[in-house]
């Protein structure tokens, strides 16, 4: 039996992860900062598909809390096969609407956590010969966007750099590029979504299955579905000015829902 850890694992696309991967028989280990709804997720994955789920607590906004992760997937005795780096959230404002303090918080989240706890699991994999990564970005990492979209932008960057730099060791990685999914992310941040379209909304546990077959075949970066697939050719031909008009008002409506 293998086991894939999985960070933000309790609400929205870490959710939809570890529901897929444990009903393929995966151990898991699942790490986020609410203890009890991870006590809540553990028992009913463990009941429902009969593997094992442990439990981390940690804030990855913290030295502490990225430590934690990162010694559970250095522990050779307990080998992490599959890591999937998706704790995430969005700021509430736009530039210097932000604190910097919150500012500062997503690059720990998003850059640095991703960072240390890849480098972590992917030592010990290319020791063993074999395993695989894939770090959560999103569309937003190919627009300009704010921190978000440059948090979301280095993620693929570095992804893809070390996929290349590890090739041949048996360790896959891959960036995996989401559109708009239904989540917690909006409402926890703050930002209401009527003016995103109906087309736009991507369910999490078909994007997590899309997802996965890209790993499997060795892709480096997965924009699962048409529609983005589609939108992105386009993104890729747009003039940079145009793209910064459109983007910086959809899904960026900061309020009530
Ligand atoms: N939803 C979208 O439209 C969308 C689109 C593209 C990309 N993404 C990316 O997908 C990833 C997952 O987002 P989601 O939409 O599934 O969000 P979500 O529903 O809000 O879930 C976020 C998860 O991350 C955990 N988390 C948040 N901050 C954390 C921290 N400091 N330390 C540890 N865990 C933390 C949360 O649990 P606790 O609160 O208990 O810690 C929760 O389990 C993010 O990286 C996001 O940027 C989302």
């Amino acid at each position: 039996m293998t086991t894939a850890l999985i960070t933000g694992s309790t609400a929205g696309i870490g959710a939809a992860f570890a529901r897929r991967l444990a009903a393929d028989g995966h151990n898991l280990v699942l790490v986020a900062r609410n203890t009890a709804r991870l006590g809540e997720q553990a028992t009913e994955l463990h009941d429902r598909h009969g593997i094992e789920a442990e439990v981390l607590t940690a804030d990855l906004a913290t030295d502490k809390g990225i430590d934690t992760v990162a010694a559970r997937l250095a522990d050779r005795k307990n080998p992490v096969d599959l890591l999937v780096n998706n704790a995430g959230f969005g700021n509430k404002g736009r530039y210097l609407d932000v604190s910097m303090a919150d500012e500062l918080k997503m690059l720990k989240v998003h850059c640095e956590a991703v960072l240390r706890l890849t480098s972590a699991a992917t030592e010990a994999m290319r020791e063993r010969g074999r395993g695989g990564v894939v770090n959560v970005a999103s569309v937003a990492a190919f627009v300009p966007r704010g921190t978000y979209g440059a948090s979301k932008a280095w993620v693929v960057q570095f992804t893809q750099g070390a996929a290349k730099d590890l090739a041949g060791t048996g360790v896959r990685l891959m960036a995996l590029a989401p559109g708009f999914v239904r989540t917690e992310f909006h409402e926890r941040a703050g930002m209401g979504t009527d003016n995103i379209p109906n087309w736009m909304w991507l369910d999490a546990d078909k994007l997590v299955a899309a997802a996965l077959a890209d790993l499997a075949r060795g892709k480096s970066l997965s924009i699962p579905d048409p529609r983005y697939k589609a939108l992105m050719g386009l993104v890729k031909i747009t003039p940079q000015a145009v793209l910064g008009g459109i983007t910086s008002k959809t899904g960026r409506k900061y309020g009530p829902q």
